[in-house]
C-alpha cells in the first residue's frame, strides 16, 4: 500500500527533516581521527532528543542496538556504532540518520572522510559520484513520472562513473513508518512502476561500490561490506513530491 501524505503531514515530514539535518551537521562536527564511532552515536541522539524527536533507529526491528548507522571503508550500509571502533585519518565514513516529529521520519545518510582528505583519488570520485547520483535521480522525479526513473538515473550515473551499484538494498516510502512502499531499487530501466504524485514521500539512497556489486551480512547480523573488501559510499535524502515537484525534506543549511 502507498501512503500518500496531506499538506499538514508534510509539515511535519519537514520538521523531521530539518531535525535529521541538524542532526547530520552536529555529528559531522565531531567527526575526527581518535573518536570512536560510539562517542558520534552519542552526539547524535542527544541532539535528538533535545530536539525532542526520537532516534528512529534505535531498537529497528527489535535488535538494532544505536541511534545512528556508521559504515566505515568496506562497510555499505548498516555498520552498528562502537567504542572500540576508533576513527583514523583518511577512513571513508558513511553515517546514516534517522530521526521521528510527531509521528512522521526523516532519514538521510552521507559519506565523509575523517580528517576531510579522501585517501586515494578513486576514494574521492566514489563518494562524489554516489552524492552526484543521489541529486541526479531527484532531478529526475517529475509528477507524471514514474518510480523507476529514480533507480535508473542512479545506475546511469554508475555506469558513466565505472562504478558498482549496490543492488539488494535501495530507497523505500518513508512516513509513519521508516520503511513504506514503495521499494526503490538503484538500477534498472526508466518508465516503469509507480506513476509518481504529489503527496508520495520517499528516501532515495544510492550505495556505490569501487569494486564488485556482491555484498554480505556480517555475523552482527547488521553490517554489510563488500564481498571484495573494496570500498563503499552511501548518500539518501527523504523527499516529498509536491505539485511542483520534489523537495528535499533533509536538506542542510
Ligand atoms: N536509513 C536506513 C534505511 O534507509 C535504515 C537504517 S537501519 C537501522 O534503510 F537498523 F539502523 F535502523
Ligand atoms: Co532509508
Amino acid at each position: 500500500m502507498i501512503i500518500r501524505k496531506s499538506a499538514d503531514e508534510i509539515e511535519k515530514m519537514r520538521k523531521a527533516g530539518r531535525i535529521v539535518a541538524g542532526t547530520i551537521d552536529t555529528v559531522l562536527a565531531a567527526v575526527e581521527p581518535g573518536r570512536s564511532t560510539l562517542d558520534l552515536d552519542r552526539v547524535a541522539e542527544r541532539f535528538i532528543r533535545a530536539q525532542g524527536a526520537i532516534p528512529s533507529f534505535k531498537g529497528y526491528r527489535g535488535t538494532y542496538p544505536a541511534s545512528i548507522c556508521t559504515s566505515i571503508d568496506a562497510e555499505i550500509v548498516h555498520g552498528i556504532p562502537s567504542g572500540t571502533r576508533k576513527l583514523k585519518e583518511g577512513m571513508v565514513l558513511s553515517l546514516d540518520f534517522g530521526a521521528i516529529w510527531e509521528g512522521f521520519h526523516g532519514d538521510a545518510a552521507v559519506t565523509v572522510f575523517v580528517g576531510g582528505q579522501a585517501p586515494s583519488e578513486e576514494a574521492a570520485k566514489l563518494a562524489k559520484e554516489t552524492e552526484h547520483a543521489l541529486s541526479a535521480a531527484i532531478d529526475a522525479i517529475r509528477v507524471g513520472g514514474r518510480l523507476s526513473d529514480i533507480g535508473h538515473t542512479v545506475e546511469s550515473v554508475a555506469d558513466a562513473a565505472g562504478l558498482g551499484v549496490i543492488r539488494e538494498y535501495g530507497g523505500h516510502g518513508i512516513g509513519r513508518s521508516m520503511h513504506e512502499e514503495p521499494f526503490i531499487q538503484n538500477w534498472g530501466p526508466p518508465g516503469r512502476g509507480l506513476e509518481l504524485r504529489p503527496g508520495l514521500t520517499i528516501a532515495v539512497e544510492p550505495m556505490f561500490t569501487l569494486g564488485s556489486e556482491e555484498n554480505r551480512v556480517l555475523a552482527d547480523g547488521w553490517t554489510v561490506v563488500t564481498a571484495d573488501g573494496s570500498l563503499a559510499a552511501h548518500f539518501e535524502h527523504t523527499i516529498a513530491i509536491t505539485e511542483d515537484g520534489p523537495e528535499i525534506l533533509t536538506v542542510r543549511a
